[in-house]
């Protein structure tokens, strides 16, 4: 019923001839956009470039942040509105390393998911606990203020259109991933306050994805779970024939 969504995060890495091969040794051969949703959040000096290059298939170009602003004196910032000019889909918010470096709050979170709708872009909501507040215990408290923080003043159609990423953040980069039934329970838990927040509609048709050390060889196993939709990668998103490898479990 939810279309899948595979979303790779190159983070701060490739140069624009790097990125722009990468798009043109993928953009021919990615499956359908009948079977799945496929993104590449590049860094923000290539986007331009890249929606070009992935012009009329299917894949969409997304940003890695943005500020919720639509202009002014916020140097060294991107607004959603240069986003939209470019022709840019998707923007990744709240992800654990703008939480942990760059001050990013659940209430600036709110703002640019709140900017991103207003700037027809789908905000990719980041989500997700330390490995000290798994172990208190904390998992299900915290992903659940963070997203209804997030999803603050949504209407129902927006909140179904937002894509959710649970990544814990012990999994990013680290290559311990969680176990696909324990990345589910905390995705059920997701769409649970989902419905609590918004109705049962809402949360039936929110798409959450897991992120965390996911590689074609494990991508099949988060995706057989009923509460996962989909993967929000960063290493092995980095190498086409990685990405293509995370795209074929799709079929
Ligand atoms: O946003 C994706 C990410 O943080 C996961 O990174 O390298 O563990 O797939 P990685």
């Amino acid at each position: 019923m939810r279309k899948p969504i595979i979303a790779g995060n190159w983070k701060m890495n490739k140069t624009l001839s790097e990125a722009k091969s990468f798009v043109e040794e993928v953009k021919n051969v990615v499956p359908s956009n009948e079977a799945v949703d496929t993104v590449v959040c590049s860094p923000a000096p290539f986007l331009g470039q890249l929606v070009e290059a992935a012009k009329g298939t299917n894949v969409a170009i997304g940003a890695q942040n943005m500020h919720f602003e639509e202009n002014g004196a916020f140097t060294g910032e991107v607004s959603p509105v240069a986003l939209e000019d470019l022709g840019v889909q998707y923007v990744i918010l709240g992800h654990s390393e703008r939480r942990e470096m760059f001050n990013e709050t659940n209430d600036s979170v709110n703002k640019k998911t709140l900017a991103a709708f207003k700037h027809n872009l789908t905000p990719i909501v980041c989500c997700g606990e330390t490995l000290e507040e798994r172990e208190a215990g904390k998992t299900k408290d915290l992903v659940a203020d963070q997203i209804q923080k997030a999803f603050a003043g949504l209407t129902d159609e927006q909140a179904k259109q937002a894509v959710i990423a649970y990544e814990p953040i012990w999994a990013i980069g680290t290559g311990k991933s969680s176990t696909a039934q324990d990345a589910d329970e905390v995705c059920g838990h997701i769409r649970k306050i989902v419905a609590e927040s918004f109705n049962a509609d809402v949360a039936a048709a929110v798409r959450i994805q897991y992120g965390g050390s996911v590689k074609p060889e494990n991508i099949k196993e988060y995706l057989a779970e009923e509460n996962i939709d989909g993967a929000l990668v960063g290493g092995a998103s980095l190498q086409p024939a990685s990405f293509l490898g995370l795209l074929e479990a799709i079929s």
